[in-house]
């Protein structure tokens, strides 16, 4: 399946979700502001072509936990954005949510964009075996063992120096774990031994931590238009980066090696099963930031 139907398929699922059963219409337009705001949509288009390389038929049930993972996501950054935490303007070429809508909506929005995914998949036809062991992975994916822990991690970091050690454990956790979630889940959702679980976690785990490095060097070296974010927002705030640790060239060197340890692991999981990784590498390729 083509990309532009993977996302419109996506859209469609989320659209559907909120559509027919409203209690609250300004809550839910506050939602659809910041998901129908677009993004690069990353993550769910990670899930859904990992299943692909691994010789699964898309269903709705993938459609549905694709959304449910976007929908997490995109509660992170309302939550990021707030006066609180970055404090920031704008974010995927608009206003942030709580510009648009004041604070108290904002964050009332992102609460339901972390809690409206679980009844989403809980709801998917899948197996309920699968089902329990995607939604606790999701879980702590998101919560005090993943992404929310990751930004606590951040915050406190931020009226200090971080080593690259405390640097690196920020990562992984604020943009890491959500970021990997879809390697995990492919895993489950194939059925792979424990091996090639294991290269693909480690793989998705690499890239998440290379995804918020990314993020670091393009605050400092991208445009608003190309970020649809305020740009050098770290550096105003001077908080703790690789660019700002490393310096920019090692940074980007970092970047580059982490990218390249993912694409050797997709090598061997593609010598060990039938995965068929060309997708999926395309997109990491995509990642970089050197040319
Ligand atoms: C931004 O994520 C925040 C980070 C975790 C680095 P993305 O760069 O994937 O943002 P969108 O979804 O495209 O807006
Ligand atoms: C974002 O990190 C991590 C999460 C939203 C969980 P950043 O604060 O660097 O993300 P941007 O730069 O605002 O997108
Ligand atoms: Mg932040
Ligand atoms: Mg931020
Ligand atoms: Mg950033």
């Amino acid at each position: 399946m083509k990309k532009a139907e993977k996302i419109q398929r996506l859209e469609q699922v989320i659209h559907d979700f909120y559509g027919d059963k409203q209690v609250a219409p300004s809550l839910i337009e506050a939602i659809l502001y910041s998901v129908e705001a677009g993004g690069k949509r990353l993550r769910p288009l990670l899930l859904l072509e990992l299943l692909e390389a691994l010789g699964l038929d898309l269903q709705l049930a993938h459609f549905q936990l694709a959304a449910a993972l976007e929908l997490i996501h995109t509660g992170s950054l309302i939550h990021d954005d707030l006066p609180a935490m970055d404090d920031d303007d704008y974010r995927r070429g608009r206003l942030t949510n709580h510009k648009k809508f004041g604070e108290a909506l904002a964050i009332l929005a992102g609460d339901s964009l972390f809690l409206d995914p679980f009844a989403l998949v809980a709801r998917a036809d899948l197996p309920s075996q699968i089902k329990v062991e995607l939604l606790a992975s999701l879980s702590e994916a998101a919560g005090s063992f993943g992404m929310v822990a990751g930004q606590v991690l951040d915050m406190e970091g931020e009226n200090s120096q971080s080593s690259l050690e405390d640097l690196q454990a920020i990562h992984a956790h604020k943009t890491g774990k959500l970021l990997a979630y879809p390697f995990l889940a492919a895993a489950i959702l194939a059925e792979l031994d424990s091996s090639d679980r294991a290269g693909l976690i480690e793989a998705g785990q690499l890239l998440g931590l290379a995804f918020q490095v990314r993020d670091d060097i393009l605050d400092v070296t991208a445009n608003f238009d190309q970020l649809g974010k305020t740009p050098k927002k770290d550096l105003t705030a001077a908080k703790s980066t690789y660019p700002a640790l490393l310096g920019l060239g090692e940074a980007q060197q970092f970047l580059d090696q982490l990218l390249e340890r993912v694409l050797g692991l997709l090598t061997q999981l593609e010598q060990t099963s039938t995965f068929k990784g060309q997708v999926i590498r395309q997109m990491i390729e995509g990642l970089k930031l050197n040319d």
